[in-house]
This record gives structure tokens, sequence and C-alpha cells, in this order.
């Protein structure tokens, strides 16, 4: 069979460095992005890029169908925690509703192998000790929980069809392709690394700490920052798993250590020139610890993280933000 992936979010953040790794090793990549939150300019120029909505299944259905994929990689969705509480049925819809087609056309067209981007968040709040994938699952946010639904559907259709699936539970994503052909360019964006690399580069004014009254070391919340680049590389190794034949997986993806808000601010500090603080209140909803157990996935899949190093994530998430804000002063002027 053709090695031939169907990439959905491919456009985004996560999708386009997964986009660029296929096509870097010789797969053939279609994506299907609806552009609402990704860019058309992060899509490696060899693979074929379909602008729809998956929730379009007529159309997935007439891409899937004799298109020879062997495989589709789901990375689509909707990924903001405070607003899947304030608006929940519309991730219920965008999470939930349309993987539901998009595995039915898996099913329907015989796709064989399906790779889904999970999270962190099905488990909901946990110890200080790093989570295992048996951890039990009491997702707290209608995020979590429309990802969780997601998972269990892929399990139980891979159990009633000729379905195997990947499912990776990502901690907190960060970086940007070394490369330099992609990275986190969503508008508005809300995570750490990214809100602190905008402020290095004057997009921002500075940064708030949201609360230092937490049971950690310096008071501020401690997450597991995982580099792109490996979080993808365990993608394509699960990918190879299922293609050899091997069995469905479900494994968390983060190096099983984590750093506080402060320590990533320093280190931002250190790659880029101080940037202003203010302290802030708690976020409602963050939990003080989350680091992931990520012993499954190195011992299932042989993967080998690379970019282990906090220095180097911030160094290329800079990196990126600069290149955005060039792009920008140019297509401005
Ligand atoms: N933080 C700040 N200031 C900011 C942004 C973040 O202090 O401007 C803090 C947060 O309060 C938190 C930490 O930085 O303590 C990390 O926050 P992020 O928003 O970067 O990431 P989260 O840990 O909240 O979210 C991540 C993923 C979610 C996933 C969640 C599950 O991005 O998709 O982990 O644990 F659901």
């Amino acid at each position: 069979m053709t090695k031939r992936v169907l990439v959905t979010g491919g456009a985004g953040y996560i999708g386009s460095h997964a986009a660029h790794a296929l096509v870097d090793r010789g797969d053939e990549v279609v994506i299907i992005d609806r552009l609402s939150t990704g860019f058309d300019w992060l899509v490696p120029a060899a693979a074929d890029l379909v602008v729809a909505d998956i929730g379009d299944t007529e159309r997935v259905a007439s891409l899937l169908q004799d298109g020879g994929f062997d495989a589709i990689m789901h990375f689509a969705g909707s990924i903001v925690v405070p607003e899947s509480v304030a608006d929940p049925l519309s991730y219920y819809e965008n999470n939930t509703v349309k993987s539901r087609g998009l595995i039915e056309c898996a099913v329907r067209a015989g796709v064989p192998h399906f790779v889904f981007s999970s999270t962190a968040a099905v488990y909901g709040s946990v110890g200080s000790e790093p989570v295992a994938e048996d951890t039990p699952l009491r997702p707290e946010s209608p995020y979590g929980s429309s990802k969780l639904m997601t998972e269990i559907m892929l399990a139980d259709a891979a159990r009633a069809h000729d379905l195997t699936y990947g499912v990776l539970r990502y901690f907190n994503v960060a970086g940007a392709d070394p490369a330099g052909r992609t990275g986190q360019s969503t508008k508005g964006a809300t995570h750490l690394i990214k809100v602190a690399v905008e402020a290095a580069v004057g997009k921002r004014e500075g940064i708030e700490i949201f609360g230092e009254d937490y049971q950690t070391a310096d008071g501020t919340c401690v997450r597991d920052y995982i580099h792109v680049t490996d979080l993808v590389a365990a993608h394509l190794l699960a990918l190879d798993r299922l293609r050899d034949g091997g069995d469905s997986l479900t494994a968390n993806l983060g190096y099983g250590h984590g750093f506080s808000v402060k320590e990533v601010l320093q280190t931002v500090d250190d790659v880029a020139g101080p940037i202003r603080k203010t302290m802030g209140p708690r976020r409602p909803g963050d939990a003080a610890s989350i680091v992931a157990d990520a012993s499954k996935a190195r011992r299932e899949l042989n993967w080998q993280p690379q970019h282990d190093d906090l220095t180097g994530i911030v160094e290329d998430a800079l990196r990126w933000e600069r290149h955005l804000q060039t792009r920008n002063e140019a297509t401005t002027n």
C-alpha cells in the first residue's frame, strides 16, 4: 500500500510540523484544513492542501474513497480550555461530532490506521506525581471531555472494524521547527512560552504570572514542556507501528520532568533579554503540577526524544516569533 496520509489540521501548529516530517521522510501527504486558525503558508510545498472543514463529511468521504490513503493523522480541533468552559457545545461539535464523522469516513473507505491528537486534559487534576496512562480519566473541562469521547469512539470502532489507532496524549507542546519552516502562528495564543516570546519580540507589553501561591517549590505551576519536533516524531513512530501490524496504543507525550512558570520565564529572559512580568491571581482551572510518565512511549515506540532542553525549546520558539514579525512587517508595508 502507498504510504499516503490525510493530515487534518495540517495548516495548524502541530499538524503542519507533522506534515513536514511526513514529507521529509517520503510519505505522500494530503492536508485538510479549513484555515480558521491555520495558514496555508505553513504547509509543505509537496503536500496537497484541501481547504475544507472536516465536518463536511461528503467532502471527506470523497477524498478518502479511492484516495489510496493508508492512514489519517487527526489534529484538527479546538484547544482552548477556558473557551471550552464558556462554549462547551461548540467543543463537542468541533472535537467530538466532527471526529465521529471522520472516523466513520475512515471505516467506510477502509483506511486502516488512525493517529489521534489527544491531551493530558483527559486526566483532570492530578497530584504532583508523574501521570501514567492508567491514571483514572476524569477530565475537568469540556475540552478534555471532548477529546476523551473521541478516544472512546476510536477504541470502540477499532474493536468493531478493521482499524488500528494511536492515541497520543500531549502535555505542554512548545518550540518550533528547528529548520524554521513552521511554528506556532495562532493569533491570540494563550500558551506560556508563546506568550512569553511574543513579549520578548515586543508584540505584547509583558506577561502576567497566574498565581504564585501553589504548593510547588517556587509557588508557580509546574508543567512538562515538550518540543514539537519530538512530539511529532512520536506520531511517525506510532504510525510505523500500526503499518507494521502492531496493536493500537495510547501513550503520553512529555519528557517526564517539569518546569515552573518562573523557571520558564527565567529561561526566556536568559535567551531573549528580560521581559516585563506582573504577578496576577490564579487562572481558574490550573492544577499545581502536571508531569507525564512518558515511559510507555519510550518503551513501546522506541521513542528517543532529541530536544529535551528548555533553552532549545525557547530558542526555537523565539526564532519563529521573530520570523513571524519580519513576515508581518513585509506584508503590511
Ligand atoms: N501561564 C501564565 N501566564 C500566561 C500563560 C500561562 O502564568 O500568560 C501559566 C498557566 O497559569 C499555567 C502554565 O503557565 O500554570 C502553563 O499554561 P499554558 O496555558 O501554557 O498550558 P496549560 O498547562 O494550561 O495547558 C496545557 C495544554 C492544554 C491541555 C492542558 C492539560 O495547552 O491543551 O495542558 O493539562 F489541556
